[in-house]
């Protein structure tokens, strides 16, 4: 796990649940204000049940400053069949606002790519609000790229 002086991004635990659910009320408020009419629902009781349980559908990383969670990264594997290998899928990239600006959210990505590596994925992959300007541009600065060839689509199971 990468390592600097005054924080340090390591694997997320169970008891960082009640910290990644305040951080996700704020994400949640920034992409409101942004024009994002999604109901968001992941509470610590969702985070807790679907992370941390028996099968868990994600895992987690956090940045942790002076023993306080200040950002996190949420990721799943995947597998795309075009390219016949395995995905690593991001599906929350967070650093709280006052933290911004000194490299943790760039290395909570480079984490998740190490853990990627180390799985066996050769992609990662996520999506971007189309009007959160300051996470696209983050992203471009990375390194990553737009895909524009494809639609996300959704069909309701339950
Ligand atoms: C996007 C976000 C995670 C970036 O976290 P961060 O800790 O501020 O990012 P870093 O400090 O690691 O920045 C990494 C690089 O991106 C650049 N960068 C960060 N924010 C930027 C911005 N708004 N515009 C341009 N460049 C930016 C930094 O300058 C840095 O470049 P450098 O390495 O050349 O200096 C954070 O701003 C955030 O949580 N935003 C709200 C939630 C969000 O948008 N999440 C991602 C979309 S789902």
């Amino acid at each position: 796990m990468s390592s600097f002086p005054e924080w340090r991004i390591r694997e997320a635990r169970r008891e960082d649940v009640p910290a990644i659910a305040a951080l996700t009320e704020e994400f949640s408020a920034y992409l409101s204000e942004l024009g994002d009419t999604s109901e968001f629902r992941l509470d610590a009781e969702a985070l807790a049940r679907d992370g941390f349980g028996p099968d868990p559908a994600f895992r987690g990383l956090v940045a942790e400053r002076s023993g306080e969670v200040v950002g996190f990264l949420l990721h799943h594997p995947g597998y795309d069949t075009d390219q016949a290998c395995r995905l690593l899928f991001v599906v929350d990239l967070y650093v709280t606002a006052a933290e911004r600006g000194r490299g943790i959210g760039a290395a909570l990505m480079e984490e998740a790519r190490e853990v990627a590596r180390t799985g066996g994925a050769k992609q990662m992959v996520w999506t971007v609000y189309r009007h959160n300007a300051l996470g696209r541009r983050f992203y471009e600065g990375i390194g990553a790229r737009n895909v524009v060839d494809l639609d996300l689509m959704c069909w309701d199971v339950l």
